[in-house]
C-alpha cells in the first residue's frame, strides 16, 4: 500500500487538507487586490489633482510661464493639488505630426480629463497665441475642456496685442468645449522682468490681476489632498518699483 492510501481516502494527507488552506488564501489575496484597486480608483477619480497648468511657451525662461507658476504656487500653498504640463515635455515629432496615439498625447488627455481647473499660458506670437501650444491643444479630444474652469494667461512684447487673448486664445478654448473662461491675465514684457539671478519681478498691476484670478479659482474649487507635485524652483516675486 502506498503512503497516500494509509488514511483510507486514496489521497495523501497533504492533498486532502489542501482546500482548507487554499480557500482562505484566495480570499485574502482577492481582498488585497480588491482593496488595492479601490484605493487606486479613489485616488485616481476623487483625490487626484484638480488643477492643471499648461505652459505653452517654448522658452526655458518664460514670462508667461512665470505668471502661471506664480498662480500655481499660491494654489499649492492653499492646499490644492496642481500638476504641470509644459509644451517642452511633449516630443516635437508628436506636436508636428499630430500623433494623437502617442504616449505623450495619451498622458496629456488623461491629465486634462481628470482636472477641474486648467490654467493655460502662452506668449503672443504674431498677434496670436503660440503655434506650439496650438499643436498641443490639437492633441486633445473635442470638448475636452467642457465643464472646467479655464484661466488663460498671456504675455506679449507690448499691449498692442492684448486682444490676442480674446480673439486668438479664447475662441480655441471655446472650440474645445470651455464655457467657463475667466477674463484672463495679459502682461507686457515690461511688466514681467527677470533680475540678474533669475528672480521674477512683476508689476503691481499684474500681481493684483493674478490675485483676483486666484480668488475666482478658489471660489470655484475646494482644496483636496494637499500633496504638492510641482517641483520647480522656488519662485520669488517682488513688487517692482
Ligand atoms: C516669434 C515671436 C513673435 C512674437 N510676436 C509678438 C507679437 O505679435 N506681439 C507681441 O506683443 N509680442 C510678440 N512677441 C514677443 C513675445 O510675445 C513676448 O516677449 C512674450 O512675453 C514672450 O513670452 P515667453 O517669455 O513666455 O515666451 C513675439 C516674440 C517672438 C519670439
Amino acid at each position: 500500500m502506498s503512503a497516500g492510501r494509509k488514511y483510507g481516502h486514496g489521497r495523501p494527507m497533504a492533498f486532502h487538507r489542501e482546500p482548507i488552506f487554499v480557500i482562505p488564501l484566495c480570499i485574502i489575496v482577492s481582498w488585497i487586490l480588491i482593496s488595492e484597486w479601490v484605493a487606486w480608483w479613489l485616488s485616481d477619480h476623487l483625490f487626484h489633482m484638480s488643477i492643471l497648468t499648461i505652459a505653452g511657451s517654448p522658452s526655458s525662461r518664460s514670462r508667461s510661464s512665470s505668471l502661471l507658476h506664480f498662480v500655481s504656487r499660491r494654489l499649492i500653498e492653499q492646499g490644492f493639488r496642481v500638476e504641470q504640463i509644459n509644451l517642452r515635455d511633449i516630443p516635437a515629432e508628436d506636436l508636428i505630426g499630430g500623433h494623437y496615439k502617442s504616449a505623450a498625447a495619451c498622458a496629456l488627455r488623461k491629465q486634462v480629463s481628470r482636472c477641474k481647473v486648467v490654467l493655460i499660458a502662452s506668449p503672443v506670437y504674431k498677434a496670436s497665441f503660440a503655434g506650439g501650444l496650438k499643436a498641443l491643444l490639437d492633441l486633445l479630444d473635442e470638448k475636452s475642456l467642457s465643464g472646467k474652469l479655464i484661466l488663460p494667461i498671456a504675455s506679449g512684447g507690448s499691449a498692442g496685442h492684448l486682444l490676442a487673448l480674446e480673439y486668438g486664445f479664447k475662441p480655441v478654448l471655446s472650440a474645445l468645449g470651455a464655457q467657463n473662461i475667466l477674463t484672463g491675465v495679459y502682461a507686457t514684457d515690461a511688466q514681467v522682468q527677470f533680475s540678474e539671478n533669475g528672480v521674477v519681478i512683476m508689476a503691481p498691476d499684474v500681481l493684483r490681476r493674478l490675485e483676483e484670478s486666484l480668488a475666482q479659482i478658489t471660489e470655484y474649487v475646494q482644496p483636496e489632498v494637499a500633496q504638492p507635485t510641482v517641483g520647480d524652483s522656488l519662485l520669488r516675486c517682488k513688487l517692482s518699483a
